[in-house]
């Protein structure tokens, strides 16, 4: 790796396992109890806010009792070390890489900390319980404010920047993440086109660990504080 080389990682929820977080895909397919498309879907919230309002709240509240781990921590030591570009995209919805000490993550699929009104689509921080009887302090409207979380069947954040990072892109690592989910499962394919070489980091096989050119197995906490060490190794 050279001094102007980009560096692109891909988070999902298995960087933030050790920590408490459940993962997506359990073995009985249910997220917490649910089904995906009641609460994880434009459709579902229309048919239950009440219910989908309730499950964010937990998660959001869930959030005060979790810490970010040593994988979050070595990758937030990267971004500040590493002279070249550090692009770091999160599937997660949870703030763990930003308390890790991580200055730039783009997430994807949103945060459990931002609030949006599908009236005016204004964006607000948002700490505590939401529900269908609240306003939003912008338009005023009753029963607009969602969880800013890309659902299925929406467009995730910023895939342009995305895009265009993958393509300059010369190490594209993915850490604790399933492959079922595109377009995040297709990144892998993006970045090695463009001629990057690929890392997976993952405590078991997935769908799309074949396409990686290099596999490090075991669990993030373990294995990215190395990936990192040798990623800053060849720095100066
Ligand atoms: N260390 C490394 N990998 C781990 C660990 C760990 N400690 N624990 C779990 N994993 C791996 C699992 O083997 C699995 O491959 O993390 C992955 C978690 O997969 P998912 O639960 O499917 O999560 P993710 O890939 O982030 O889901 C993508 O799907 O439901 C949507 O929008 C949601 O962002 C989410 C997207």
């Amino acid at each position: 790796m050279s001094n102007a080389s980009t560096i692109v990682i891909l988070t999902g929820a298995g960087i933030s396992a050790e920590s408490g977080v459940a993962t997506f895909r359990a073995a009985d397919g249910l997220w917490e109890g649910h089904r995906i498309e009641d609460v994880a879907a434009p459709e579902g919230f229309a048919r239950n806010p009440a219910l989908v309002h309730q499950f964010y709240n937990l998660r959001r509240g869930g959030l005060k009792t979790v810490q970010p781990n040593a994988a979050h921590e070595a990758l937030a030591r990267l971004q500040r070390d590493f002279p070249g570009e550090v692009v770091l995209i999160t599937q997660n919805v949870d703030d763990l890489h930003e308390r890790g000490g991580s200055s730039s993550v783009i997430h994807m699929h949103g945060e459990l900390h931002k609030v949006r009104c599908t009236a005016c689509t204004v964006v607000r921080e948002w700490e505590t319980d939401l529900d269908e009887t609240m306003a939003c302090e912008g338009c005023h409207t009753v029963g607009t404010l969602r969880p800013d979380i890309v659902w299925f069947g929406e467009v995730p954040y910023e895939m342009d920047t995305i895009e265009s990072a993958l393509t300059r892109a010369k190490l594209f690592v993915a850490i604790g993440t399933s492959g079922h989910v595109y377009p995040a499962a297709g990144f892998v394919r993006i970045a090695q086109m463009s001629g990057a070489v690929t890392v997976e980091v993952n405590n078991a096989e997935t769908e799309v660990s074949f396409a990686f050119n290099k596999r490090m197995t075991g669990p993030a906490t373990e294995q990215v504080p190395k990936l990192v060490d040798w990623m800053l190794s060849g720095k100066s």
